[in-house]
């Protein structure tokens, strides 16, 4: 007998044609997560999961299914997951490293010219009929070239946004717990330095942790505070590494110049102010959002989960520190 996999949400034919033949699968629908009580439902009798980041699989979850061997997630972050327990259950939890990482560096760069250049504002400004001619300070924004970039988090996704920097001439500084080997800090151009100064002294800071205990709210109101007044914030990591309250009053009482937001704390909540500040660009967390990258995620999540229920060690397994 084939074995029994939940896929919690509609998912692409690339993927399901890894699955045909191998598995027997339920599908969620496309148009909304299960629930909670429907996943633990669905889970039940179960061998294999087929995730997204927008699926809770916490302890209750896990308990649900005595049989199951495999939680493949498609996404490169794995916050979703309760992974400790997982593992504790002899579970395999298996995710989408490295082919989205170009496609969230070019997002990133995209949310910080957006912000840095105020794009969407001066869009909305030409739609709504405002543009009577050009003027010497229609729309200023801040300059990118030549200025300093503040790197926090310098995985995989951190490297490739510093090496786009090197193309505006920008100074990079970067914080994170490992030290980068000197030859690539060399080739980067990228300096580790202590987060307080990276915030007090960039220019922009960019966003790219993995969220877990030691980065939920890690930039607080506190560090915020550090920020220049010209500074912009881009975050495409995880929301709740920034306290978006926090966040909300330093861009509404102009302690910063501005943000670039694809994550939110809440997800898909928005703090209700970020709708009506003119300083801040929201985007619904689409960083690895091209056709190629979210189907090459798809099916390498459906080849971890298959390789799993043959038996075989996958390709992407998590090992969390
Ligand atoms: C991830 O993979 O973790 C991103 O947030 C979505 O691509």
């Amino acid at each position: 007998m084939k074995p029994k996999v939940l896929i919690t949400r509609k998912i692409f034919d690339e993927a399901l044609k890894i699955l045909n033949g191998k598995v027997t699968y339920t599908m969620g629908p496309d148009n909304r997560s299960l629930t909670s009580e429907e996943l633990c439902e669905k889970i039940k009798d179960k061998e294999g999961l087929f995730c997204l980041l927008t699926d809770k699989i916490d302890r209750n979850l896990i308990d649900a299914a005595p049989g199951l061997k495999v939680i493949a997630n498609c996404a490169v972050g794995y916050d979703n997951i309760d992974v400790p327990y997982a593992l504790k259950k002899g579970i395999t939890v298996t995710n989408t490293p490295g082919i989205l990482t170009e496609t969230t560096a070019d997002l990133t760069w995209a949310l910080l010219l957006a912000t840095a250049r105020r794009i969407p504002g001066a869009d909305r400004f030409c739609r709504m009929k405002h543009f009577k001619g050009w003027k010497l300070d229609l729309f200023l924004g801040q300059e990118v070239t030549g200025k300093q970039l503040g790197i926090i988090g310098m995985g995989r996704i951190g490297r490739a946004v510093a090496g786009r920097a090197r193309a505006f001439l920008m100074d990079v500084v970067y914080s994170d717990p490992h030290r980068l080997p000197q030859e690539e800090e060399a080739s980067l151009g990228a300096v580790r330095v202590p987060l307080d100064y990276l915030l007090s002294d960039s220019d922009f800071v960019t966003v790219h942790a993995d969220l877990n205990s030691s980065t939920r709210h890690l930039i607080s109101r506190e560090k915020i505070k550090l920020m220049k007044k010209s500074s912009i914030l881009i975050n495409v990591s995880r929301g709740p590494i920034v306290d978006e309250k926090a966040l909300t009053d330093a861009l509404e009482g102009k302690k910063i110049w501005a943000a670039g937001l694809d994550v939110f704390e809440r997800e898909p909540e928005i703090e209700e102010k970020l709708h009506h500040l003119d300083n801040v660009v929201l985007l619904p967390h689409i960083g690895s959002a091209t056709f190629a990258t979210r189907i090459k995620m798809a099916v390498m999540a459906a080849r971890n989960l298959v390789q799993v229920l043959e038996g075989k060690t996958p390709d992407n397994p998590v090992h969390p520190d």
